[in-house]
């Protein structure tokens, strides 16, 4: 199959992949859009870091001081080349994604002209957005009394743009959506979006939680504002997020979260604040997890992102074929491999998908059920909940061999 990387090699590296499930059965796992596993580097680099150079950052004078603050700001070095960021100072480590789009409402919501969200303003978000892209807007809408407004989806599980002009008005302060849509798998136009934000002067934030991890990721290309995503889908730890914000906004919009580390006087009175990306960095940030992101994002440099890209749009083209030998599958989102993820939701007849879940896993296949953060896409589809196996750069064309006959299993023993 042309474009797979050499899983045999890559899978030698996660220690996991090797474990048995169930009574001795291999496990297959195809849940990497939940989270993904981690290779012995990353975990290599945790540990080393405990190990030999435990300290807290930026305050100390000691050596261990020194060293630790040189790995956690090594690591923003590192997320700022990995998404070709103009600067350093562009990179603000959170805890993960939710808080990175949390971060950015809470700016909005506290700042001055000209990026204050109020009663006479909109914020536009989508339907197939994850909670964590759909939450923090809702509650900033319900303290500034915005108006929240969202593009619906399509019968295919894509966006309905047809009428952009509508939804993103001269009333929109910011446009926040999905760039690969955990559900659904759809890689959105950022393009077209972009556009008309820009005509009308609003902010656009990209959620690349599912993007970051799978392609190559260029925040300049995509011309947005404010570019979210998190660590552990990406081979890196988990408690490690990332916003990458373009640095004037950073100057301008005020902190959310205020305490130590991000200020640069304090009096009883009243504060000034370090600049970005420290700003919005209060408190002992998530030091040792930083450092496990900068390996993860060595370690998938070295593969190349192109390739790993290729490698997971072969095997989706795979699943993809094969899951329509199933009958009564029912692929919910694009049904092709075209403009899509490697993560794949999917209905099995009126088999429930929390039982489907149930008996793949009995067979040692992880996938996850539910409505996977995003249930106003299965109220739009009108469904309760889908199956979802999602791929990653370790997935073989085996592991979606023993997906669909663990599917036809599932099959069998519900009659
Ligand atoms: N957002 C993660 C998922 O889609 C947890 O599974």
């Amino acid at each position: 199959m042309p474009g797979l990387l050499d899983t045999e090699a890559i899978r030698k590296d996660f220690p996991i992949l090797d474990r048995q499930v169930h009574d001795g059965r291999k496990l297959v796992y195809l849940d990497n859009a939940a989270t993904s596993q981690k290779p012995r580097q990353v975990l290599d680099a945790l540990s080393e870091y405990y190990e030999r150079y435990n300290a807290n950052v930026h305050r100390g004078v000691h050596v261990l001081a020194e060293e630790a603050t040189a790995l956690y700001e090594g690591a923003r070095d590192k997320v700022a080349e990995f998404v070709n960021a103009p600067s350093r100072d562009e990179v603000i480590f959170t805890k993960n994604a939710s808080e990175s789009l949390n971060l950015v409402a809470n700016m909005l919501g506290w700042a001055d002209e000209p990026y204050r969200v109020d009663h006479e303003t909109e914020i536009v978000i989508t339907e197939m957005e994850h909670h964590s892209n759909i939450v923090p807007w809702q509650l900033l809408a319900q303290r500034t009394g915005a108006k929240l407004k969202w593009f619906g989806l399509t019968d295919d599980g894509r966006l309905d743009l047809s009428r952009i002009d509508e939804v993103i008005t001269e009333k929109t302060k910011i446009v926040s959506f999905v760039l690969v849509s955990n559900i659904l798998g759809t890689v959105n136009p950022v393009e077209a979006i972009v556009r008309r934000a820009q005509e009308v002067g609003a902010l656009v934030c990209v959620d690349a939680s599912q993007a970051a991890p799978h392609m190559p990721l260029d925040v300049q290309a995509l011309q947005a504002d404010f570019v979210a995503f998190t660590g552990h889908k990406m081979c890196g730890p988990t408690g490690i997020g990332v916003l990458w914000g373009r640095q004037e906004l950073l100057e301008d919009l005020p902190p959310f979260l205020g305490g130590g580390e991000m200020i640069e006087t304090v009096s009883m009175s009243s504060s000034t604040y370090a600049p970005a990306p420290h700003k919005f960095e209060a408190g002992t940030p998530p030091i040792a997890q930083a450092v496990g992101l900068g390996a993860a994002i060595d370690y998938l440099s070295a593969i190349g992102m192109d390739k790993v890209l290729a490698h997971e749009h072969a095997i989706t083209e795979y699943a993809v074929k094969r899951l329509a030998e199933v009958p009564d599958l029912r692929i919910i989102g694009p049904a092709t491999a075209e403009d899509r993820g490697a993560a794949i939701s999917f209905t099995l007849g009126d088999i429930h998908p929390h039982d489907v879940g149930q008996v793949l896993d009995e067979q040692g296949i992880a996938v996850r059920v539910g409505h996977h953060c995003a249930r106003p896409v299965c109220l739009r589809y009108g469904i309760p909940a889908t199956t979802r196996a999602s791929f990653y750069l370790y997935s073989t064309p085996a592991e979606i061999d023993a997906l669909v006959d663990g599917l036809e299993h599932v099959r069998n023993f519900f009659g």
